[in-house]
C-alpha cells in the first residue's frame, strides 16, 4: 500500500499507538511524511502527543489524538471506531505502544506477565480485529480497500536474556499472533512485525542510553529510531509483505576498524585416514 492508494480523495489514515514519544514518535513523523494522516495514539503523554500531531499535521494535515488505556479491553475496543468517526476510513494500524517493566525469575508474577500481555499483545490483537471488521464493513462501496497491521517486536526474542521476564514473553505472544493474524485475516489485512535489532549483545537502549549511543556515532550512521521507521513504512507500502518479521539491524560503524576474517583452513585429516582421492 503506499500513501496515494487509498480509494478515499484523503490521504490514507494510520494509527500509531503509543506514538507521543520516542520511537512511535518517529514512526508518526515518518508516516506523516511520506503522506500518512497519523492517529497519534497516547495514554499519559498529554503535551508530548499534542506537540507530535502539530508535527505530523505540518506534514500532512489531519493528524489528531486519541488517548486510550491499553491495559482495558474496553478501551482498545473503543479506540479504533473513535479514529474512524473522527478521521474517516483507517488503513493501517501500528502498534507500538508497549509496557516495559523489570521482572526476572525471582520477580516474576501473573500481575506483571498479565499487565504486559493486555498492552503489548492482547491490545494489538484486538486492534488488528477491529481493523479487519471495518475494512469488512468497507468493501461493500470499496471492493479494493486493503489494511495493514504492523506490530513492533523485539530484538531479545531472538537474543535471550533472563531479565524483563514478562516483557519478553508478551512479545513472544505478539511474534506468535503476527503469524496467525497474517493468515487469518487475509487477504483484506497484511500483518508484518518489525523488530528493532540493537547488535548481538547489545542491551536494549531506551531512553538517555539510545541518546548517548546515538550521540557517539559518527554522522553518517543512522540511529535505530530512524532504522526502525523505515521498516514500518517498507511494512506499509509493500504488499506483498505479510506474515513475517523485518529485522532492523544496527549499521556498524564505517570506520570502525573491523576484525579481518580468517581464511578457512582445510578441515583436519581424521587420525589414522589417509589424503588423497582413491
Ligand atoms: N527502544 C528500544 O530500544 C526498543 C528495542 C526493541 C523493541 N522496541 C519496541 O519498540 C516499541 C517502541 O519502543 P519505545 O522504547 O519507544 O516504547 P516505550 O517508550 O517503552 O513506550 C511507548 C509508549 O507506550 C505507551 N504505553 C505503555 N503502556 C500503555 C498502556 N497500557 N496503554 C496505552 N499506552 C501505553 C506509553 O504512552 P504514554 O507515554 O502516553 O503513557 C509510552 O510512551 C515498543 O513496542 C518496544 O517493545 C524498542
Amino acid at each position: 500500500m503506499s500513501a496515494t492508494a487509498s480509494p478515499s480523495a484523503l490521504p490514507p489514515v494510520v494509527l500509531v499507538t503509543g506514538a507521543a514519544k520516542r520511537l512511535g514518535r518517529a514512526i508518526a513523523l515518518k508516516l506523516a511524511a511520506n503522506g500518512w494522516r497519523v492517529a497519534v495514539h497516547y495514554r499519559d503523554s498529554v503535551e508530548e502527543a499534542r506537540q507530535t500531531v502539530a508535527d505530523c499535521g505540518r506534514l500532512t494535515p489531519g493528524a489528531q489524538a486519541f488517548r486510550s488505556n491499553l491495559g482495558m479491553e474496553t478501551a482498545v475496543r473503543n479506540l479504533l471506531p473513535a479514529v474512524v468517526e473522527a478521521m474517516g476510513p483507517v488503513d493501517a494500524v501500528v502498534n507500538c505502544a508497549s509496557t516495559f517493566e523489570h521482572d526476572n525469575a525471582a520477580t516474576f508474577s501473573f500481575a506483571a506477565m498479565e499487565k504486559h500481555m493486555r498492552s503489548n499483545a492482547g491490545a494489538a490483537i484486538l486492534l488488528a480485529q477491529g481493523l479487519h471488521a471495518h475494512l469488512s464493513a468497507r468493501q461493500a462501496l470499496e471492493p479494493k480497500a486493503r489494511g495493514v497491521v504492523v506490530n513492533l517486536l523485539d530484538q531479545k526474542l531472538w537474543n535471550q536474556t533472563p531479565d524483563f521476564v514478562s516483557y519478553t514473553l508478551s512479545k513472544a505472544a505478539l511474534d506468535a499472533a503476527n503469524s496467525m493474524l497474517a493468515l487469518a485475516l487475509q487477504p483484506l489485512v497484511r500483518v508484518v512485525g518489525v523488530a528493532p535489532v540493537m547488535g548481538q549483545h547489545q542491551p536494549l537502549l531506551r531512553g538517555e542510553k539510545l541518546a548517548e549511543r546515538s550521540a557517539s556515532l559518527p554522522s553518517h550512521h543512522q540511529e535505530t529510531d530512524l532504522d526502525t521507521t523505515a521498516a514500518v513504512l517498507l511494512a506499509l507500502q509493500e504488499s506483498s509483505i505479510s506474515g513475517t518479521t523485518l529485522l532492523v539491524e544496527e549499521e556498524l560503524p564505517q570506520d570502525k576498524p573491523q576484525a579481518p576474517v580468517p581464511a578457512p583452513q582445510p578441515p583436519a585429516a581424521p587420525a589414522g585416514r589417509r589424503h588423497g582421492r582413491r
